[in-house]
């Protein structure tokens, strides 16, 4: 058990993929920082909740050992830290929220040229990574009997330099492979940046901050997606239209004064809206067709 505290941290990566999207994401939650001269910490300055800037590898650690509270990290960083802790410790830190950026994948790659047809292929083959963890899970799930070779880093140039025969990295652009002519055979999991946060529930102020940032942070995710379309329709066409919405809560629809017959339409719909969704709407019979994002939206 931890001392109880009134303030809340969240780690969050100092410099690299997630850092700059991670403090956007928090400021779209409404918190705002002063970040200390040594640029480690941040201190909240309107709400009692605090940065500290981290290795992203370090920060599934730092909220299983009760340092952080909450973390922004890429979930395989957090799946290869849990499968590290004794199972009946991997609730110390668990994944949250999906934040929706950062997506990659952990692939397996090989050497340009190097024949690939299935995964048993890599049979006796020696995988160099830095996540050692997943991707012996993988091989053992998968019945291949490959060896990992755990790397601290520079993954992608163990099969030139002969430490291994294949490697298995994040791939983001694949820029990374191609400078290294390594290509990508098969994916091992899909990512993403993740709200991670330690199990225990704070009787102390803490408990209700991160309540509070977790309702935020549910109405920055809804409306990062959502769209609100506004458009005119006759009261003749109004069913076709609306049946050509994306999915969301139902429309508003009023009258327009001066032409009984016509009607305006406001919905708010989740997900993107395609200019061949668009089209189809005004051939329904949709005029002075508008999308406009959402900025902020409280359920
Ligand atoms: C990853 C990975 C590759 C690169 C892939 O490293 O190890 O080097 O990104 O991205 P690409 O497909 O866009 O080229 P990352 O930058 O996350 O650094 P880290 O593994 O040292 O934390
Ligand atoms: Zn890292």
């Amino acid at each position: 058990m931890t001392a109880p505290r009134d303030r809340l941290r969240i780690a969050v990566q100092k410099s690299g993929r997630l850092s700059e999207s991670s403090l956007a994401l928090l400021g779209q939650c409404g918190l705002a920082f002063r970040q200390s001269r040594d640029k480690l910490f941040c201190f909240g300055e309107n709400l009692p909740i605090d940065l500290l800037l981290v290795r992203d590898d370090d920060i599934p650690g730092l909220i299983a050992d009760g340092v952080c509270e909450l973390g922004v990290v890429g979930r395989n960083v957090l799946l290869e830290r849990r499968l590290a802790l004794e199972p009946d410790a991997r609730d110390k830190v668990q994944e949250r929220r999906a934040l929706g950026f950062g997506r990659c994948r952990l692939a397996l790659a090989l050497p340009v040229g190097e024949p690939y047809e299935q995964l048993s292929d890599l049979a006796g083959r020696r995988i160099a990574t830095t996540y050692p963890k997943i991707l012996a899970q993988f091989l053992e799930r998968e019945g291949v009997a490959a060896q990992v070779v755990e790397l601290s880093g520079s993954v992608e140039i163990a099969p030139r330099i002969g430490t291994a025969d294949a490697i298995c990295d994040l791939v983001s652009s694949g820029a990374t492979l191609a400078a290294n002519q390594l290509r990508e055979v098969a994916p091992v999991m899909e990512s993403e940046a993740v709200l991670a946060a330690t199990a225990t529930h704070f009787a102390d102020p803490r408990g209700a901050l991160i309540d509070l940032l977790l309702r935020r942070l549910d109405g920055v995710l809804a409306v990062r997606e959502s769209k609100l379309v506004l458009l005119r329709t006759s009261r003749e066409r109004l069913a076709e239209v609306s049946r050509l919405l994306p999915g969301g809560p139902i429309p508003t629809i009023t009258s327009v004064d001066g032409h009984p017959d016509e009607v305006s339409l406001q919905a708010l719909c989740l997900g993107a809206i395609s200019w061949n969704q668009m089209e189809a709407m005004q051939r329904a019979g949709a005029r002075a067709l508008m999308v406009l994002p959402v900025e902020k939206m409280l359920a």
